[in-house]
């Protein structure tokens, strides 16, 4: 028992967001990806509304989605610098994988919508630390057009449906830099 606490520890707590640009291009396999999905679905859902869906662009198909997102930001904002487009058209470059993790609001009208977000983040962050055990980097990012409606058209989103963020995902051969947090844990404790 204390082995295995060790061990999902040492992924909680080594797992660090590693940006697009710090990754090296190399593949991850499709199947490994669907691994990861499939431990996304294992998260906790209230009323197994099971409201995840991981939208996924893989191999020559990153460049495109890349594309189209810094098209989208730029018809939705004339103002967008020529330096800010080019940086969403190679954002993923060096990454494997991008997916789009969306929120599909269930039929159970008892179930909050938060609720349903709340489920999503769990599920999400599971795959993040599927990827930690193997050594994959990932990034998960709101920036851009993600969080906008034109993200949610290009996705054609029902309008009780939302992104929640961006997943780029790939290897990298940067030093792991240090995990650092601003508010002490302490804090984060209120025993009654
Ligand atoms: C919902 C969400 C949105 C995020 N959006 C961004 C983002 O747009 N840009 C960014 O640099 N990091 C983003 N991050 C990553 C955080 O910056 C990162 O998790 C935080 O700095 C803590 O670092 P760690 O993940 O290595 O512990 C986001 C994280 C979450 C959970």
């Amino acid at each position: 028992m204390q082995e295995q606490f060790q061990t999902l520890s040492k992924i909680i707590s080594g797992r660090r967001t590693i940006k697009p640009a710090q990754m090296n291009g190399a593949t991850i396999e499709n199947s490994t990806i669907e691994k990861l999905i499939a431990l996304a679905d294992w998260a906790p859902t209230h009323g197994r509304t099971e409201p995840w869906r991981f939208y996924i662009w893989g191999g020559e198909k990153v460049a495109v989605f890349c594309k189209d997102h810094a098209d989208m930001k730029r018809a939705a904002n004339t103002e967008l610098t020529e330096e800010a487009y080019n940086n969403l058209v190679h954002m993923g470059d060096k990454s494997s994988h991008v997916l789009i993790a969306v929120i599909r609001r269930g039929d159970l009208p008892k179930i909050p919508a938060f609720e349903e977000t709340a489920a999503t983040a769990a599920a999400i962050q599971n795959l993040l630390l599927g990827a930690e055990s193997l050594g994959i980097a990932a990034y998960w990012g709101t920036g851009g057009s993600v969080l906008q409606p034109e993200m949610k058209s290009y996705l054609k989103l029902r309008e009780e449906d939302h992104v929640i963020g961006a997943l780029y995902l790939g290897y990298s051969d940067e030093p792991v830099k240090e995990g650092m947090r601003k508010t002490p844990l302490a804090e984060k404790m209120i025993w009654m």
